[in-house]
């Protein structure tokens, strides 16, 4: 058994997120989660509103709310959407916590100690209209490197580029349009990244196993240009983490906080020790997630994020942490993802366009949207989303494999030995041949699992009920019955185990389907398949079931153009 903390990275927290935010880091580290839980390891899995910084406040300021309050309130509706994707975090928790702010000012009082912070008097854009400096989504305009007309001043959402709102062209301001921009000196705070590049070079060329799509992301940015770059971590904002030495002033950064995404990686911590608290448990129960003096150096700590992210998790936040001189626990593999598309176009928060997580809850049960999604993730390039597709998937993966494997199961079952499993009957080359296929099918399911290659597990995973559907189709039970019922019996027997081996095995990715099997097997015993022979006689002769309701449902035709219909606008 081993430790294993896995963080999926914070959703901001304006608005509902869509469904390619959903599998772009929280769904998949949930998968990784349920499955190293199932494998009877000791996981911490932690993720938390991301609520600082320009897009809480922007947010708040259209909705007319305090930002405090709009946090609040945000925050329980992403909680609650997560519930209802079936989200199994340890603790779901918030930046801005008290935590948070603690944790924050203390990695910066020690980054100043050592010689990594720097006073920089800045040029920043400041806005007559609106009386303001415009730091980071205050400011729009089109990108330098890629030409994209709607990046924003902290990073261009198309090619990925961190940028400083000044390097945009035609610049505009995002909360009044206005263009009559100047630039003024403001003094800020920089961590100073470039003294650590060696180090994180190192560090990185040490990770040997992390995915292509990761360490060039974080290559590119070490060695591209001008390299690493010093970055502000103070903005001319009052919503954040104030700028503070512990409880004391930090002189000439009064009234300025920390920049979002200084503390926003910090809450991985922060939202630890959150769980700490809410459990009423002591300092040395998250500490030993996080220090490596204290328990952590056991520990394998796993990030998942999309690819936007990934500079930041390979080099700032690692920064912060290598720079503090203190033994804090740096992440050991970065799973990320491409983008995931909507219909022909991207999906988009600012635009309203695509699927939203409550919509696509309004709709349908978690299950079918955990599933296409989970088995569609943008791994290796970017993926579609289309209606044809999900409804195709759905179909024929849940409906006719797995759902018609169980109800065929369990109603042929019912209908000839009554509510329980039949005993009598020997096993023969059929099963035998079961057996071959299963075996070598379930551990490069565990193998895909386990390297976090989510398509080919999904890949395998349908391939193992398919196996089952064969099975029943080729061994005829219905036909067996008529001369040899006790054959019949030793079938059913071994299906009825069948349908309880795919509860466990797709717990991952259908948690709610599996409870529902599990249920009408009126079985407990999630315990993960050694040797499959053992694994496919755990419910003995006599063991009582009942039959489950309709597992999955088809989607229809008409369905399918009407929510093509109805999400071909953009949301409001
Ligand atoms: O890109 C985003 O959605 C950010 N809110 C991710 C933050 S991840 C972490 F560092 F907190
Ligand atoms: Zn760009």
């Amino acid at each position: 058994m081993s430790r294993i903390l896995i963080t999926s990275a914070l959703p901001y927290i304006n608005g509902i997120k869509h469904l390619g935010n959903l599998v772009g880091s929280q769904l998949p580290a949930d998968l990784f989660a349920r499955f190293c839980r199932a494998r009877g390891h000791e996981v911490m899995f932690i993720c938390a509103t991301d609520e600082h910084g320009t897009p809480a406040e922007l947010a708040a300021a259209k909705t007319g709310e305090d930002v405090a309050a709009y946090c609040e309130r945000m925050h329980r509706v992403q909680a609650e959407l997560a519930h209802g994707f079936r989200l199994s975090f340890d603790h779901y928790g918030r930046s801005s916590s008290e935590r948070n702010k603690r944790l924050t000012q203390h990695f910066a009082e020690k980054l100043a100690e050592n010689g990594f912070i720097e006073e920089v008097t800045e040029r920043q854009v400041y806005s007559r209209a609106d009386g303001r400096f415009l730091p980071d989504r205050y400011i729009e305009g089109t990108c330098p490197n890629c030409g994209y007309d709607r990046a924003r001043g902290d990073q261009c959402e198309n090619c990925t580029k961190q940028l400083d709102p000044t390097d945009l062209i035609d610049p505009r301001s995002a909360i009044s349009g206005s263009t009559e921009l100047e630039v003024r000196e403001t003094r800020h705070l920089y961590l100073r990244q470039s003294l650590l590049k060696d180090e994180i070079d190192a560090w990185i060329d040490s990770q040997q196993d992390w995915p292509v799509l990761t360490t060039s992301i974080a290559k590119k940015w070490l060695h591209d240009g001008d390299g690493l770059q010093d970055r502000g971590i103070t903005r001319d904002l009052s919503w954040g983490v104030p700028v503070k030495k512990g409880d004391a002033p930090w002189p000439g950064m009064e009234g300025k906080v920390f920049y979002v995404w200084f503390d926003a990686p910090i809450e991985y911590i922060g939202a630890t020790a959150e769980w700490a608290d809410a459990h009423g448990l002591d300092e040395a129960a998250w500490r030993r997630w996080w220090r490596t003096d204290e328990g952590a150096a056991d520990v394998r700590y796993v990030q998942f994020m999309g690819k936007d992210n990934v500079p930041f998790h390979t080099l700032s936040f690692p920064a912060t942490l290598m720079g503090s001189r203190e033994p804090w626990k740096l992440v050991d593999y970065i799973k990320s993802f491409n983008y995931l598309n909507y219909d022909g176009g991207q999906f988009s928060t600012s635009q309203g366009r695509g699927v939203f997580m409550d919509q696509a809850l309004e709709i349908l049960p978690a299950d079918y949207w955990r599933w296409w999604l989970l088995s569609h993730a943008p791994e290796n390039s970017d993926s579609e989303f289309t209606w044809e597709n999900f409804q195709a998937s759905v179909n024929k993966d849940l409906a006719d494999v797995l759902g018609n494997f169980v109800s065929r199961v369990t109603k042929f079952g019912r209908a000839r030995f009554g509510e329980a499993v039949p005993e009598g009957g020997d096993f023969g080359p059929a099963e035998e041949a079961l057996l071959a296929a299963l075996t070598p099918r379930l551990r490069a399911y565990e193998a895909h699992m386990e390297a976090m290659e989510i398509r080919k597990a999904a890949y395998e995973l349908r391939a193992i009920w398919a196996e089952g559907n064969e099975y029943l189709q080729a061994a005829a039970p219905w036909a067996v019955f008529k001369t040899d019922p006790a054959g019949a019996a030793a079938i059913i027997r071994l299906s009825l185990n069948l349908i309880r081996l795919y509860a466990v095995l797709s717990q991952p990715f259908i948690p709610d389907a599996s409870a529902a099997m599990m249920e009408s097997l009126n079985c407990d015993d999630w315990r993960w398949p050694g040797a499959l022979p053992d694994a496919l006689s755990t419910l003995p002769a006599g063991h009582a079931f009942v039959v489950p309701e309709v597992l999955f449902r088809k989607i229809t035709d008409d369905e399918r153009e009407a929510w093509q219909a109805r999400f071909a606008g953009l949301r409001s």
